[in-house]
Formats: C-alpha cells, structure tokens, sequence
C-alpha cells in the first residue's frame, strides 16, 4: 500500500482526512482542516535522564545587546541565542526595517547575520539599506523560499542570527499546500524552531497580520515560539510601538518605541515627552495618565468626547482602551455620580497608538469623560492614576513610585492617586500628590475658573 506523506486534521476535532475537505465529516466545523506532514513517525529529541534542580546552571551570559537600547528592552535584554522570535504587525509598519537596521547593529558586534528575503528581492533590500546607512559588513542575503534550501543556506553561511522576511513566503517541501497556507507557516515554524535550538542560531520569523488578526498565519506560532513581538497602534502614525505579547527570556508586556524617520527607526528615550508634545493643554475632556507598560512608566494623554447624541440611543467608542470597561464605568458614573449618558454620544481616545489594558486607566477615563461632559478642563498641571470599583471607589494599583516620579521628570504639579497608594506616591519629592478614595472627591478637581 502506498505510504501517504501528508494528512489533513480538523483543527476543532482531531479528524484527519487524506484529502482536503471544506466541512469536517467528524465535527462539522467549516474550514477547518489543515494539511499536517505524517510521512515519517514522529522522532521526538531525547531530553536524557532527569537531573537534579541544583545541578542546573542557568547563563545568562548568552544574551547579546544589540545597542539598540528599544529593541534591547523589548527582548528583555538582547538577543538571546538559539531563541524563535516572531515579529508580527501589519504590512508597512516597518518590520524589515527594524530587522535591517538589528542586522547592521550585529554586524558592528561581529556578528553575522542571514537574511533569508522572500519578500523582495536582493536589489530592493540593498536600496533601502543604502537609505538607513547599512554597510552590511557581515550580512549575507538569500532569496530561497523553499526551506530545505534555506537551512542550507545557513549551514553554508553558519550566521549568528538568522531573519525570515517573511513566514507567509517560505515552504516546505514536505508539504503540498501553497505558502502562506495555516499548514506550511505551522510547518515551516516548526522546522525553524528545531534548526534554531540545534544551531544556535538566533531567528526572527516575520509575519504579518491585519489590523483585526484576521490573517490567522503568524497567531497560531504564538504557542511554538519563545517570544512574541506585536508592533501596535496605527501603521500611519509616526511613532512606532512594539509590544512583546510573550516572552520566554523576559518580561511579557515590555514595550520598545520607537520614530519612523527619514533614516529607518529611532529610538525614543523619552516616550513620555513624545505622547504629550502635541497635547493642548487645559481643554476639556483630556487628562493626562500616568501609565505603566511592562516596567516603564509613561505618560499618556486620555481623551474623551461627549456629545448630545443626534437621533436615539447615543453611541460609545474606545479607542486604546477596552470598550467594554468604557461602558461599565459609564454606567458607574450613572448610578454613582448621577450623570447621564442615555443621550450622549461618548468617544474616548488613548493618543499615541498605545493599547492601555492596566486597570490603573480607569480613573483617567472617567475624568476626562466627566471633563468633558461638563465641559470644564482638569486642574492644571494635574496627572492621574488608580482604579475605579463598580461602587464608584478608587483602588490601589501597582507601582505608584515609579507613576509619581514619572509626572515630576515631567513638571506635573498635582497627581490624583488612590488613597491606598498613597505611602508610597508620597516619598516622591515633587509634585503634591492627592489621595481619593471615591470618584465624587475628585469632581473637585475639575477646574471651575472659566
Ligand atoms: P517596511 O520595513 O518595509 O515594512 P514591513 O516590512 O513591516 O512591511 O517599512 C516600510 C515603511 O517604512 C514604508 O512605508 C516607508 C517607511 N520608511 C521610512 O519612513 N523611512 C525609512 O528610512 C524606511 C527604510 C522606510
Ligand atoms: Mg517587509
């Protein structure tokens, strides 16, 4: 009997199917079914026999800094070898760019590095080199989709870091289906993942995804590689924010930002000077936060709108923020505070791209819509932080030094912090910071000078 050399599984159920179906017969589910590389039994590497814990060494010596101080941050520190970094974001939100720019900076190092261009050709990738002052000492490039060849490449080349422009380009041979299919990128990450612990060699795996994630391809390997790199916010915006979702070798959530420039990517050392620059200051409805991305604090201006709605039912939209944490503090203020909203249109807006999901934004939301909807600017000089209950209370958050001594290297004169935090947001020597327990104290705050 003929050996067959690929299946296709239904991803819900487990079903697998010699051809490809639309429908799984077992489950139902619709398009579900992916090709899946059965021709040769499963070898799995053989870890050895258990070893005490005390035994292990961890070095932590084998990270490498680039020198790109935001890169270096988001990565938890540098490059760590042998690791499978994805970087995802949507297309022209400068992924080869970065990757360009860490190559030159490797290459300073002594480093070198394969770039493995599936994307564009050599030429184009030499021109937009020549724009961001890459020499390219040490970086070789090759075109091969097909990553049999690829990993030839490498063994010829034997790089320090190898980069994928993109996962959606490369396939395997091992496969039928066509590149960019959910089979070949789970496939092809896959063989990376092993070539890369094998080798040492660290790889970046470029994938894109659309705004709504619906590009599936680069989401299913967040479970397979070791970190995670999302570049957040809007593609048009100047400031360019890379978010490590996941990180095996440091902490998740950390943030690196960025400013896309004439010369390719810069680092922004004061992201917090950057969001506030255009911010006008003593209008109603913007308030400014004191947040907290993976360890960095920063500022970030919080805008709301609140209009008298035109026909029916007002409508509600969240930008930076999660909507439905925007419609349970609406209805808080309701109940609490005794506005009402049943009318209004309410739009609140984080600026600068950032995706806040900490609770500690809570307080600004409501205080910029409250701003708004009496039209009437907060104090002046005035950052705030804490989290707001469904009783209306402001609870502690975490880290309320660091948000203090952020709003003083700023000039802020008054912070807005819930009461509990305030031991610790006192012994920043500064700005005078306030202490509330409940969100009616903080009306007061809202300037009454006209
Ligand atoms: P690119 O790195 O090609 O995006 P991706 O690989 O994520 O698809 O970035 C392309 C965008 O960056 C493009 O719109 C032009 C802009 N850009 C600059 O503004 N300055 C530069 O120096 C470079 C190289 C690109
Ligand atoms: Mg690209």
């Amino acid at each position: 009997m003929a050996q067959l050399k690929t299946l296709f599984v239904c991803q819900s159920c487990g079903q697998s199917s010699p051809k490809w179906l639309g429908r799984c017969p077992g489950c139902g589910e619709w398009n579900s079914l992916v090709e899946e590389d059965h021709s040769t039994p499963m070898s799995l590497p053989v870890a050895g026999p258990a070893v005490s814990y005390s035994e292990v060494t961890a070095e932590d010596g084998i990270r490498v800094r680039t020198g790109n101080s935001e890169f270096d941050r988001v990565l938890g520190g540098g490059i760590v070898h042998g690791s499978l970094v994805l970087i995802g974001g949507e297309p022209g939100v400068g992924k080869s760019t970065l990757l360009l720019q860490i190559s030159e900076a490797l290459s300073g190092l002594g480093m070198k590095t394969l770039y493995v261009a599936g994307e564009e050709s050599a030429q184009q990738i030499r021109l937009r080199g020549d724009r961001l002052g890459v020499k390219g000492a040490r970086l070789f490039l090759s075109g091969e989709t097909c990553l049999e060849r690829a990993f030839q490449e490498a063994e010829n080349v034997r790089p320090d870091v190898m980069i994928v422009d993109s996962i959606q380009t490369v396939y395997t041979q091992k496969l039928g289906s066509v590149p960019g299919s959910i089979g070949q990128i789970r496939e092809a990450a896959g063989q990376l993942l092993t070539f890369a612990k094998r080798e040492q060699i660290a790889t970046f795996l470029i994938g894109h995804i659309t705004k709504d994630g619906s590009l599936a391809g680069p989401k299913a390997l967040e479970h397979l590689v070791d970190t995670v790199l999302y570049f957040e916010g809007e593609r048009h915006n100047n400031q360019k924010i890379i978010r490590a979702v996941k990180n095996r070798f440091g902490p998740a959530n950390e943030l690196g930002i960025f400013k896309m420039t004439g010369r390719g990517l810069e680092c922004v050392d004061n992201p917090s000077q950057l969001f506030l620059s255009e911010r006008a200051a003593h209008v109603p409805g913007s308030v400014v936060l004191c947040a907290v991305e993976g360890s960095r604090p920063v500022l970030v201006e919080i805008q709301a709108l609140v209009n008298q709605a035109g026909y029916g039912a007002g409508r509600r939209m969240a930008n930076g923020v999660d909507p439905n944490r925007v419609a349970l503090l609406l209805a808080m203020l309701e109940k609490r505070v005794g506005l009402s909203f049943a009318t209004s249109d309410v739009y609140v807006n984080v600026v600068g791209g950032l995706n806040l999901t900490e609770p500690a934004v809570d307080l600004a939301v409501v205080m910029a819509i409250i701003s708004s909807f009496r039209n009437r600017p907060l104090a002046k000089s005035t950052a705030v932080f804490g989290e707001v209950g469904l009783a209306g209370e402001i609870r502690a958050v975490n880290l309320p030094e660091s948000r203090v001594k952020e709003a003083a290297s700023l000039g802020f004169e008054n912070v807005l912090a819930p009461a509990g935090n305030l031991p610790l947001a006192e012994t920043v020597t500064g700005p005078k910071t306030i202490g509330c327990t409940a969100v009616n104290q903080c009306l007061d705050w809202l300037d009454t000078r006209d």
